[in-house]
């Protein structure tokens, strides 16, 4: 079975907003899509890896003329792409050389919260370093790094501060699947900016509280960039990594793809598509075989009717992996007796957006569950006003399962773990939650400017030995 629609309600789309900065096909010659290079290790024995990650300013060149003024990881702009390796030792070094305060925000990695996981409540001063260790026990899967410092994380998303994680493990190493980095298996990290004059990006001046647009999509950073093919098989990673923009993929010819991974990791079973739709911070994993094309043909990925990526096909070896139809196993724990459904209401627009009929507070800690403990979660979208749009909501610390959508079965590619779900107007999506690991994790709308503007709240994942763990919590004035 092909599936041949984006799922989500089309009324919500962000097409239909008010203040909607629809995609122009840029003006400038095709240029080879930037890969962002595998970070190295400072160091790496049989147990432990070491990296430093440097969040930086720099000049980028995007496109003819003046360089752009970026920030980055260990680059100009974006990042260097991290690798973790499931159960490593993982110590790294974030230093800050930016001129404010930064927090560096391990999206999707099930570290602990407050300090680990980067969250707000984990400040690099300006011209200092801190040093974090943990090691992963989760599943390979594509995540990312960001800052987070409330509420500026928009606007340092925005400078470039987002790079792409990928977390290796032995189960996903033995799946027939593309690992070449840079030949068959690439990012695409998928952005919108509006240069201004100089080609200067200008934050405040674009600023919308229903999140920022620019009307040129950025591709690993890359303007209009076209990819060459060399392998029948091309494995893309895909990351809406924009504040605030939908984009709605498909490729030339409607050529069906196959959807192996979503956020925490890979799906289940492969799930076949024409199109498909990431909200902000979802990741899907996707193979795109070229087998029907021949060198000199090119395949274009579209958001909406917008070209984003030209694929020029190569020649090309003949590829005759198929992909089993089961890929891997993902638990299902059962809920913990007794425990209520946990209601979480996304409300508002704008300046009114809200969880719970509340602003986000750094000092106050809106819920608590007990690590282990498994709960249904309810996040119910009120916000109907004209269409209403789609909230994507997002939890730190945490991989859940989706199971419900107003009652009926998921989207047919929500059968994985996840850590962001776009929930549509008039809608409550249910998912099973459970912390692995104590601390204080946020949950948000991942439209940035949402997040900055307060829709956000945190809760305390506590242990029976530890209940009521004390944190040095950030408040507005110290950030
Ligand atoms: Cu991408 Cu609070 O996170
Ligand atoms: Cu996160
Ligand atoms: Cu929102």
């Amino acid at each position: 079975k092909v599936y041949t629609d984006y799922f989500f309600d089309e009324p919500a789309f962000n097409t239909h907003d008010g203040g909607y900065v629809p995609l122009e096909e840029a003006k400038v010659p095709q240029q080879p899509l930037n890969v962002p290079p595998l970070l190295k290790p400072d160091k790496e024995t049989a147990t432990d890896t070491y990296y430093t990650v440097v969040a930086q300013t720099g000049e980028t060149q995007f496109l003819p003329g003046a360089k752009t003024k970026t920030w980055g990881y260990n680059n100009s702009v974006l990042g260097q792409t991290i690798v973790f390796e499931k159960g490593k030792h993982i110590h790294v070094t974030l230093k800050n050389e930016l001129p404010e305060l930064t927090t560096f925000h391990w999206h999707g990695l099930n570290v602990i919260g407050p300090y680990v996981d980067g969250g707000c409540h984990a400040p690099v001063y300006p011209g200092k370093s801190s040093q974090i260790d943990f090691t992963l026990d989760q599943p390979a899967a594509t995540v990312w790094l960001h800052a987070h410092p409330c509420p500026e994380t928009a606007a340092q998303v925005y400078h470039g501060l987002a790079a792409m994680v990928l977390v290796k493990d032995e189960v996903e190493a033995k799946l027939p699947f593309p690992r070449n980095w840079g030949i068959d298996d690439i990012p695409l990290i998928l952005q919108d900016r509006r240069f201004h004059e100089n080609n200067q990006w200008d934050y405040r001046a674009d600023y919308d509280p229903d999140g920022v647009q620019g009307p040129t999509a950025l591709i690993n950073g890359t303007v209009n960039p076209y990819f060459d093919v060399t392998t029948q098989r091309l494995r893309l990673r895909i990351l809406d990594g924009a504040n605030r923009r939908e984009w709605r993929l498909h490729f030339s010819d409607d050529l069906a793809f196959t959807q192996i991974g979503s956020d925490g990791g890979i799906m289940p079973a492969p799930v076949k598509l024409t199109k498909l739709m990431l909200t902000c911070a979802e990741r899907a994993e996707v193979i795109v075989d070229f087998s029907q094309y021949k060198p000199g043909d090119e395949v274009t990925l579209y958001s909406d009717d917008v070209p984003l990526v030209r694929f020029r096909v190569h020649q090309f070896a003949t590829d005759e992996t198929q992909l089993p139809e089961h890929l891997v196993d993902i638990a299902d724990p059962t809920v913990t007796p007794g425990l209520p459904v946990r209601k979480v209401v996304m409300s508002g627009m704008d300046e009114e957006v809200m969880i719970d009929g509340k602003k986000f507070a750094m000092q106050r800690i809106d819920a608590r569950q007990k690590v282990g403990d498994v709960q249904y979660w309810d996040i119910t979208n009120t916000n109907t006003m004209n269409g209403g749009m789609v909230h994507p909501f997002h939890m730190h610390g945490t991989q859940f399962t989706v199971i419900s959508r107003n009652g009926h079965e998921p989207y047919p590619n929500e059968h994985g773990y996840k850590d962001t779900v776009g929930v549509n107007p008039g809608e409550t999506v249910r998912i099973k939650v459970k912390f692995d690991l104590p601390g204080l994790y946020m949950y948000h709308c991942h439209i940035i400017e949402h997040e900055d503007g307060g829709m956000m709240a945190q809760i305390l994942a506590y242990t029976a030995a530890d209940p009521n763990p004390s944190y040095k919590l950030m408040d507005m004035d110290t950030m």
